[in-house]
C-alpha cells in the first residue's frame, strides 16, 4: 500500500504544532499501526529529519501506551483494539490517514504525539490500591469467597489499561470512565473493603484538582475504549461517592 500521512508534529509543550504531510510506500496490509510508524521514522532518520514521537511499550494492547488519535479516532476506526493492534488491512490503498495526539487541558502534549498522562498516575497514588498483610503469613487470596458475577464485573473493571481515550475522546475532558473503573475494580472485591470510603473520596477530589472535566453522559468514552470498559462503572462510582459523601467516617 502506498499511503499519505498527515502527522502532527510539535517540538515541544510550549510550541505551536502543525499537520506536516509525508508518503510512505510498500505498507504490508499485515503491518501493525505502530510499524507502518516505524517505516516512517526509519525513512525520517535516513534523510536526516526528526522522527516523530510518539509512546509504545508492549505491543500487545496492555500497557495503555500507544495512544494516539487517528482519522480523528482514539486508538483508530476499529472498536476494542488498541493502536498496537490496529493492523493496515484496515486501510486502503491510496489512503490519507490523519495521525494526532490526545487532545485535553490534562494531557499536554510532550512532543508530537506524546502526551504527559502523569495525571492518572497521581489520581491512582490517590487510592487505586488495598492494604494486604505482606508478612509472611498471609491469606491466600482464593481463601476468600468471591460471588461469581462480582469477580467478573470486577475483573472486567480492572481490564483498563489506563490509555486516556476516554479522557481525549470526551468533550468535556472527563476521566469518570477511568476513574470509575479503578474505583469499581477494588468496591466489588472483599480485598477492596478496608479504603472503600477513602478510596472514593480521595480518587474523584485528585480528579477534580488535575483539571479533568465532568461527566455529562455523553458515552463518546466507552464507544472509544479500547478495552470496552463499561459506563456503569460511572454509575457505580457515583454510587459509592454518595455513599461515602453521607457517611464518611464508617
Ligand atoms: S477506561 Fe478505557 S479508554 Fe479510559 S483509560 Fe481505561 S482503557 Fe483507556
Ligand atoms: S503499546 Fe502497549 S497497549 Fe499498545
Amino acid at each position: 500500500m502506498n499511503l499519505t500521512l498527515k502527522v502532527w508534529r510539535q517540538k515541544s509543550t510550549s510550541e505551536q504544532g502543525k499537520l506536516v504531510e509525508y508518503k510512505v510506500s510498500e505498507i504490508s496490509e499485515d503491518m501493525s499501526f505502530l510499524e507502518m510508524m516505524d517505516v516512517l521514522n526509519y525513512k525520517l532518520i535516513e534523510s536526516g529529519d526528526d522522527p516523530v514521537a510518539f509512546d509504545h511499550d508492549c505491543r500487545e494492547g496492555i500497557c495503555g501506551m500507544c495512544s494516539m488519535f487517528i482519522n480523528g479516532e482514539a486508538h483508530g476506526p476499529n472498536r476494542g483494539v488498541t493502536t498496537c493492534q490496529l493492523h493496515m488491512r484496515s486501510f486502503k490503498d491510496g489512503d490519507t490517514i490523519y495521525i494526532e495526539p490526545w487532545r485535553s487541558a490534562a494531557f499536554p502534549v510532550i512532543k508530537d504525539l506524546m502526551v504527559d498522562r502523569s495525571a492518572f498516575d497521581r489520581v491512582q497514588q490517590a487510592g487505586g490500591f488495598i492494604s494486604v498483610n505482606t508478612s509472611g503469613r498471609t491469606l491466600d487470596a482464593n481463601a476468600i469467597p468471591v460471588p461469581k458475577e462480582d469477580a467478573d464485573k470486577s475483573f472486567d473493571a480492572a481490564t483498563c489499561i489506563g490509555c486516556g481515550a476516554c479522557v481525549a475522546t470526551c468533550p468535556n475532558g472527563s476521566a469518570m470512565l477511568f476513574v470509575s473503573a479503578k474505583v469499581s475494580q477494588y468496591a466489588l472485591l472483599p480485598q477492596g473493603q478496608v479504603e472503600r470510603k477513602e478510596r472514593v473520596l480521595n480518587m474523584v477530589k485528585k480528579m477534580d484538582e488535575e483539571g479533568f472535566g465532568n461527566c455529562s453522559n455523553i458515552g463518546a468514552c466507552e464507544v472509544q475504549c479500547p478495552k470496552n470498559i463499561s459506563l456503569d462503572n460511572i454509575a457505580r462510582m457515583n454510587r459509592e461517592y454518595l455513599m461515602a459523601s453521607i457517611k464518611p467516617e464508617n
